[in-house]
């Protein structure tokens, strides 16, 4: 895999030189994991639209979805190297590649909802934690929403208790790998393009994802529970490869910024609905069925896994969550 790898990025490298001299379109492929018809897929696909627009033809984008062109991790390599120009991984993603701040949004039960999300995204905080992916060779550029997470598996999950000795599968981060252990599970990380098979084959029992996640990935026919616990957040980082985008001519970068600011919103402004939609699908085809957790089990669910916030402090940082939370409660007039 490397070694194409390197391949695609001399190819890619070139590519960057060759627009110039015969007049070609900017290439920017965009490549990412989901289906087409999720918020970040139709916020990909809104960025396409708007670029090429905006810049008048200079730029073309191709959307590649479904990890298409490559799987989660892969895909952050590929931008490293130049073989993809643009992503969208969520946040989950950045700590295996040395940004474990962005793992503070995985923290349960941190974001009540996505208005006290936008407060923290939008504020200094959100701008920070963009900065720092400037030292892996990327440059962030907007925060895409996905939505909340809900549980599934093939055994009720009500209490704590139900998830012990379970096999969970989840994304690349240390504090979703917290979450799972504090509620006597076994987490696995796993790309998010096998995660169908693995739940159907038996090789974990069950996940935590967004409905439109699961809706469009069908896990939904695998998994006889689902429990709604919005007990956590997934949303996007996008990012360019930096000494592509650095090196845009200078009619060209301030449109594309235009046309991100533009999908951003368009992205955001729907996100909620998509998920909701994906919701009443799941629920119409009957093969899961639904589990609303009363107030009582919805708190006994929060006291398991308020030991999270201790047992990551040293990785996240206790100052970040301490800081995280109060841009939470942030007024914002
Ligand atoms: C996952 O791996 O479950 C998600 O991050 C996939 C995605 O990009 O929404």
């Amino acid at each position: 895999m490397r070694r194409s790898l390197m391949a695609a990025a001399a190819c890619a490298a070139f590519a960057w030189i060759a627009p110039a001299a015969a007049q070609a379109p900017i290439s920017i492929k965009f490549s990412h994991v989901v289906a087409p018809n999720t918020p970040k897929g139709l916020a990909a696909d809104k960025f396409k639209e708007l670029a090429e627009k905006y810049t008048d033809g200079k730029v073309k984008v191709e959307v590649y979805p479904n990890s298409q062109l490559y799987k989660d991790k892969e895909e952050l390599e590929a931008l490293q190297l130049g073989a993809v120009q643009m992503l969208a991984p969520s946040n989950s993603k950045f700590g295996p590649i040395g940004i474990r701040e962005f793992e503070v949004f995985d923290l349960p039960y941190i974001l009540p909802d996505l208005p006290t999300l936008r407060k923290v995204t939008d504020g200094p905080l959100g701008a920070r934690l963009l900065k720092l992916i400037d030292a892996k060779g990327m440059t962030g550029l907007a925060y895409w929403d996905n939505g909340f997470k809900v549980m599934s598996a093939n055994k009720r999950l009500v209490a704590p208790a139900d998830y012990k000795g379970l096999k969970f599968r989840i994304q690349s981060s240390k504090v979703l790998e917290a979450q799972f252990r504090a509620l006597g599970a076994i987490p696995q990380v796993m790309a998010f393009s096998e995660v169908y098979q693995s739940l159907q084959t038996g090789v974990v029992d069950g996940q935590e994802n967004t409905p439109s996640n699961m809706y469009t990935q069908k896990m939904h026919e695998v998994q006889k529970y689902t429990t709604l616990t919005n007990h956590g957040y997934i949303g996007y980082v996008v990012v360019a490869n930096k000494k592509f985008w650095d090196g845009l001519p200078a009619d060209v970068r301030p449109q594309l910024e235009k046309a991100m600011k533009e999908a951003t919103a368009y992205g955001n402004g729907q996100s909620a609905k998509e998920n909701d939609e994906a919701l009443a699908e799941i629920k119409k085809t009957g093969k899961s069925e639904f589990i609303t957790l009363s107030p009582e089990q919805d708190a006994a669910m929060r006291k398991a896994m308020e030991p999270v916030y201790n047992d990551v402090a040293g990785r996240v940082g206790k100052p970040l969550i301490e800081e995280f939370l109060k841009e939470t409660k942030a007024t914002t007039n």
